[in-house]
């Protein structure tokens, strides 16, 4: 049967994981996978994260099975982190998932139960792994014009102006904050335009916040979440912890939906965990706990919060960092689009030929596409950085 089959792809993120790993040359540089890098290239366990593990060690008295759902109290803080104490909550039903990928195949699965000819519209472009994914799942996809690779901007009338055409009952998939892969995201009044189509047009809202925390903080990251709950009769929202609480290999998530009343909440509920039986049967509980810990406990949110502005410094540092090198090894080359973007990725606007050149002759990985993780600048390499980048532009 297996002899059947033809080997795959690499993945075009996750991949650059071990082609970086296997490099022998001691200056290369990972702008690849959307990892957290501290300045000694380093992805660590957060300290609060460290002091939580703890204290489960010492308490915790069973990992029995914790049903497909996952831990209430879990699900309960991370409902209030993403929507706030406005939001209509006797609507809402929030499940742990393994992830945000985890917590996209459920929803997906979710979709083609309620509406199987629905199609999904996702942002070009968009995060490698949505297409795959959401698709590789059974949902049908087609994108809304989202980045001007020229201008470097949002294409937000050509947006809007294709989400004006969506059937009723289309899905728009949208990214709460710091797009992946462009790091830019619609202002407030954009995104107040997008919500007045998607309520023109009855269409449903797919959320994905891989990053709240990130771009600004935990509340002004949520904006969109929060403008468009309060508008719509029914909304999918999909959020990780991988990156705001470092948990990426533990696999942590949530899966909220918004139904149009408390009644069809419990319809969701039930068919939502269903949906979970025929996939993973339960979700992992470890990384879940953490965070339910953490967001529990005064002391241990307050030193999370300190340690999330801390990343999100960092990665805002680097890129003012590289953009001032760039403008000083490649004074003829305008890179002031990087200074405009938000969280850990944007695009360098290199050719596909370029990024290869940096991998091949200077030892610097990136995603095709020219997206780089901004964590993995430090003031040690970014001058190298630089000096490579230009090197591989036109004279
Ligand atoms: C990324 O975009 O690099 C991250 O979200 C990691 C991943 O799974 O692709």
């Amino acid at each position: 049967m297996f002899e059947s089959l033809q080997a795959a792809k690499a993945d075009a993120i996750l991949g650059l994981i071990a082609e970086h790993r296997n490099d022998p040359r001691d200056n290369k540089i990972d702008l690849g996978v959307g990892v957290y890098r501290t300045p000694e290239g380093h992805t660590p366990v957060l300290d609060v994260v460290k002091k939580a593990e703890q204290i489960l060690v010492d308490t915790q008295v069973s990992k029995t099975y914790i049903g497909t759902a996952g831990a209430a109290d879990f699900n309960a803080s991370m409902q209030a982190l993403i929507f706030g104490d406005e939001a209509p909550h006797d609507r809402l039903t929030t499940i742990q998932a393994p992830g945000g990928s985890g917590s996209l195949r459920v929803a997906a699965s979710l979709i083609l139960r309620a509406a199987p000819d629905t199609t999904v519209w996702a942002s070009e472009p968009t995060w490698a792994n949505h297409i795959p994914l959401l698709g590789g799942a059974g949902l049908r996809l087609k994108s809304y014009p989202y980045y001007d690779t020229d201008r470097h901007v949002i294409r937000i009338d050509e947006m809007l102006s294709a989400l004006r055409k969506a059937p009723a009952g289309d899905i728009v998939l949208l990214h709460a904050c710091c797009h992946n892969p462009s790091g830019l995201d619609p202002s407030e009044d954009e995104w107040a335009a997008i919500t007045d189509v998607v309520v023109e047009r009855g269409l449903v809202p797919f959320i994905d916040m891989a990053y709240q925390g990130f771009a600004k903080d935990l509340e002004a990251d949520a904006f969109a979440v929060r403008h468009m709950v309060a508008r719509v009769p029914e909304m999918i929202v999909s959020s990780s912890c991988s990156k705001n609480f470092g948990l990426y290999r533990d696999r942590v998530g949530t899966l909220s939906l918004l139904s149009a009343d408390e009644e069809n909440r419990g319809i969701v509920d039930s068919q939502v965990n269903n949906v979970v039986r025929t996939i993973y049967s339960v979700p992992p509980d470890h990384g879940a706990a953490v965070v339910s810990l953490i967001l529990n406990n005064d002391a241990l949110r307050s030193a999370w919060l300190l340690e999330l502005a801390e990343m999100r410094d960092r990665i805002q540092s680097m890129r003012s960092l590289l953009a001032d090198k760039l403008s000083e090894k490649a004074p003829d080359h305008d890179f002031s689009h990087l200074r405009r973007a938000a969280g850990m990725f944007c695009f360098l606007g290199i050719s596909a030929e370029q990024v290869a050149e940096l991998k091949k002759d200077y030892g610097v990985y990136m995603v095709d596409s020219s997206r780089i993780n901004v964590a993995g600048i430090t003031e040690d390499n970014v001058s190298y950085l630089a000096e490579a980048i230009a090197a591989t532009l036109p004279a």
